[in-house]
């Protein structure tokens, strides 16, 4: 559970509800600020709020002034339990980048020439409005850090969810070649670490800030994590993943050699798809 040894602290929010909401393809993102700041947070208190929001018939549709129409957010109840996923998400991402550093530091190759990008997940906080009028429905909001382009970098997709090239058009200088080219190399450190069971796909934020990460995992693992968690994109990962500069320094195994393991791990014998674990038989004498 996401929320395990999390403590809760009463915060006040404040933000502009008629403000235009940043959208993605499934959250609605705006500006705020929250006070006192929460732990890990910026001292400042800003913030983003996010929200799902019900994906319009016609995207296309503009209101008689011309303007987008509004947006339709879906109900507190099913917030929490798509913002509580997502919160998941990023925890677990969280955690898959602290291996990639880990193996960084714990590698024989010494020191690349080129610099290592320290990069992290922003901090997240699920909000739930706190009122004494209990018939009322609570408004519910995931609080990130907020990635601002002075401090952080601009904000960009460096890889999508179902592919392991990085996207060309976000990448238009050399020092974004080199985030995406680390980028690349943390999901082969983490598909390999992880024996290939789970890495990180959708990086996206600035130059040290990442956001709204998926984490793919092994086709057997399926229904875990979030919506983004699709077969094609493990598939793919296996298929197209290619090396960058930090894969090659490092010399990593290659993918496919641990994708074996996973394909036998997969079909092993007699089953249809379930992990077998062999343990250590141990008596326990019941008195
Ligand atoms: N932590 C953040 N700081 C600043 N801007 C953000 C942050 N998170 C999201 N945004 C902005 O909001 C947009 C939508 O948010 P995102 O979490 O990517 O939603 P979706 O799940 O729909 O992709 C992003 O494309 C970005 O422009
Ligand atoms: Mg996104
Ligand atoms: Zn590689």
């Amino acid at each position: 559970m996401w929320s395990t040894g999390v403590l809760p602290v009463r915060v006040v929010l404040s933000y502009c509800p008629t403000g235009v909401p940043k959208l993605g393809s499934f959250k609605a993102t705006l500006f705020g600020q929250v006070a006192p700041s929460l732990p890990g947070f910026a001292s400042s208190g800003s913030v983003v709020l996010k929200q799902f929001y019900k994906k319009p018939k016609n995207p296309e549709r503009k209101n008689p002034a011309g303007s987008q129409e509004p947006i339709e957010i879906l109900p507190s109840g099913q917030q929490i339990i798509d913002l509580s996923r997502e919160i998941l998400c990023t925890q677990w991402a969280s955690a898959l980048m602290d291996i990639v550093y880990e193996f960084i530091t714990n590698s024989s190759q010494g020191s690349p020439p080129f610099p290592i990008p320290q990069m992290r997940f922003v901090h997240v906080a699920l909000a739930l409005e706190y009122r004494d009028d209990a018939d009322t429905d609570r408004k519910v909001f995931m609080l990130e850090e907020r990635i601002s382009p002075h401090e952080h970098g601009g904000w960009r997709k460096y890889i999508n969810n179902d592919s392991p090239a990085p996207i060309r058009s976000s990448i238009s200088t050399t020092d974004l070649q080199h985030v995406a080219d680390f980028l690349v190399f943390c999901q082969h450190v983490q598909f390999l670490q992880t024996l290939g069971r789970a890495f990180v796909s959708d990086f996206q934020g600035g130059l040290t800030l990442l956001s709204d990460p998926q984490i793919v995992t092994a086709p057997y693992l399926k229904g875990v994590f979030a919506g983004g968690n699709i077969g094609s994109a493990y598939v793919n990962f296996v298929d197209k993943h290619q090396c960058s500069k930090f894969c090659k320094f490092y010399c990593l195994e290659a993918v496919a050699s641990v994708s074996q393991v996973e394909r036998s791990v997969q079909s092993g014998p007699g089953s249809s798809g379930e992990v077998r674990i062999d343990f250590k038989a141990v008596s326990i004498i019941v008195r």
